[in-house]
């Protein structure tokens, strides 16, 4: 345990006493309490209670209830309704219908917080537009853009720019913009948009890098991204700490309580545990590893963490299978549609996949492997099955899967072979539902109409394995309930339409129902943790994270439900935000 935190929660019980002194108690009165044993009383005393017009628990033996209380940062009881557990009667109509706080289920942290900080151009629809955001962000940032603090953006995409790759010319937008270092992100953060102050820094003829393309001048994918990001000059500790800090504010406001964050490096992970015993730090993490260098075995330069306070753990690694669809970066079996004379690339060869996996698993870790195309998956599925095999010899895969829990992000395009392979196995997927409604309108040319119908985006073929929902933010906006309006319906959560402009959706039999859009942003996310039993669900000892909204969720029509907003959000028992 970090010794900040340790200090942060022995005084919590005085930090409660002070909380309940300053804002007073919630609207009821407990009743006296009865138990003998003196610890329970005192910790009765200081249990508050709180009721509603309605709760969703996503408990199994009391789905719906009115009230819970709240001691030491977790739920100590659910309740149905006042009466029957003799409450006095409240004085207040109660007001808000409730549902467990929202998980992520991969989202990167750090970078949403830059992204926070830096243009956005998730949305520009021309390079015009791009060139438009820049000039605006200037103005408001003129201290941005030297060579030791770059400006950053990120959310471009050529399919904007009439198909074609930008180059870095065409970020001399005008005088002012001359010798700028700038760096911006594509939408997928596969590539990267450099200025020609930052060409300069690099070397004169870069040779093929296995796993990385350079498309156009300026523009490096992949693995060829860390020949510019070797000049690039990192955040600072204190920069980070405010990137942590404005992303998780952010989140609080979407009925987020918890995410996964999908690959931190060892350094961070530290910086993580510190700022996890702070007061800023209002979201719990449960944070994959990602060796300094990608897809080793660094197992001496980490360790796996619960804080005492639940708000950070670490026991999971990201390993990296391929890139994406967008760039033509994913693995594929088959050469793309529109592009037959590539596949795609993987970023690591199999036998050393399957050696990773093995290593990390040996370790103790949830293995965790970013796979998008169906090659990918595959190697992936390869990976994890023949690691069960060597860590159960004798006994059952599925059950040695339950141990192991071995997931595969984003699971975007996957053989028919393979999606029966993970089911056999039990192999979790780990899905981001916005991914689809971006993706649809282009996904079938790169894979043409069988494939598209067969293997891409799947969502109810995989419910048998209690699929994790995320949002991958920044790459798409953390808005959970546009994510569940995607799995819902197929559709755009930003336009609300399918790729024809109709209301069909796209490939409508992929549509998961609202309780399973809820599972996969709650009890999900928890299990795939190994956080079942303390986050997703309003149940006994577990964190007492909540999210309160206007109306009850389940009775919003879908188009409501994209738009909704919450009115408060609860960590650990505390409101770290309430709508204003
Ligand atoms: C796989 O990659 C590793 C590390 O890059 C390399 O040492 C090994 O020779 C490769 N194996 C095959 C079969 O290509
Ligand atoms: C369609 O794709 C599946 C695998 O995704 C393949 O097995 C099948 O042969 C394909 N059918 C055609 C007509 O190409
Ligand atoms: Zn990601």
């Amino acid at each position: 345990m970090p010794s900040v935190s340790t200090l942060f929660w022995s005084a919590y019980p005085l930090l409660l006493i002070a909380f309940i002194y300053q804002v007073g108690l919630p609207n009821f009165i407990v009743r006296p309490v009865t138990e003998s044993n003196a610890f329970n009383t005192v910790w009765k005393l200081f249990a508050t209670t709180h009721c509603y017009a309605s709760i969703t628990t996503l408990k199994a033996d009391l789905p719906q209830a009115q009230c819970f209380s709240v001691s030491n940062g977790k739920f100590s009881r659910v309740f149905r309704d006042e009466v029957s557990n003799g409450i006095q009667k409240l004085e207040r109509p109660r007001a808000g219908h409730v549902i467990p706080g929202l998980w992520d289920g991969h989202g990167h942290l750090l970078q949403y917080g830059e992204l926070l900080d830096s243009v956005n151009l998730f949305g520009t629809t021309s390079m015009d537009e791009v060139k438009q955001k820049l000039v605006g962000y200037m103005k408001e940032r003129p201290e941005t853009g030297t060579q030791k603090q770059w400006l950053r953006g990120v959310g471009w995409d050529q399919a904007n720019f009439n198909g074609a790759w930008p180059v870095a010319n065409d970020l001399e937008i005008d005088d002012s913009f001359k010798d700028l270092y700038v760096m911006l992100d594509r939408v997928d953060v596969h590539c990267i948009w450099v200025s020609n102050s930052v060409l300069s820094l690099l070397p004169k003829n870069i040779g093929d890098i296995p796993g990385g393309e350079i498309p156009a001048k300026g523009v490096f994918c992949d693995n060829a991204m860390d020949v510019v990001l070797e000049h690039y000059q990192k955040p600072s500790k204190e920069q980070k700490r405010t990137f942590a800090k404005n992303a998780m504010l952010e989140l609080n406001k979407l009925g987020i309580v918890g995410m996964h964050d999908a690959g931190v490096t060892p350094s961070d992970l530290r910086l993580y545990e510190e700022l996890s015993g702070t007061d800023e730090w209002n979201v719990r993490v449960n944070a994959m590893v990602e060796c300094d260098v990608r897809n080793t075995f660094c197992p001496d330069d980490v360790k796996q963490i619960t804080t005492l306070n639940g708000k950070f753990h670490v026991r999971s690694v990201k390993l990296f299978g391929d890139g994406a669809l967008g760039s033509w970066g994913s693995a594929m079996i088959e050469p793309y549609t529109d592009k037959p004379s590539s596949s795609g690339s993987l970023l690591v060869n199999a036998t050393t996949l399957s050696r990773l996996t093995l290593d990390w698993a040996k370790e103790g870790y949830q293995v965790n492997i970013h796979a998008i195309g169906d090659l990918a998956n595959r190697l992936a599925i390869d990976a994890f099955e023949a690691a069960l095999k060597v860590l159960c010899p004798n006994g059952n895969s599925r059950n040695c899967q339950a141990k192991h829990r071995f997931r595969v992000e984003h699971a975007q395009i996957i053989h028919p072979d393979d999606q029966q392979r993970m089911q056999d196995l039990g192999i979790i997927p780990s899905i981001q539902s916005t991914h689809a409604t971006s993706d649809m309108g282009y996904a079938e040319s790169r894979l043409g109409a069988n494939r598209t119908k067969t293997e891409a985006y799947r969502m109810r073929s995989l419910l048998p394995l209690r699929p994790v929902l995320g949002s991958d933010f920044p790459v798409e906006p953390a808005n959970i309930f546009e994510g569940m309006y995607a799995a819902m319906t197929r559709r755009s959560p930003r336009t609300g339409l399918d790729p024809r402009g109709g209301k069909v959706g796209w490939y409508p039999e992929e549509t998961i129902s609202f309780e399973d859009a809820l599972k996969g942003f709650t009890i999900n996310p928890a299990y795939g943790a190994f956080l079942e039993g303390k986050a997703g669900a309003i149940d006994m000892g577990a964190y007492a994270d909540w999210v309160v909204l206007d109306e009850p969720l389940r009775d919003l029509d879908p188009e409501s439900l994209r738009m909704a907003t919450v009115r408060e959000t609860w960590v650990g028992g505390k409101c770290v935000y309430k709508r204003p």
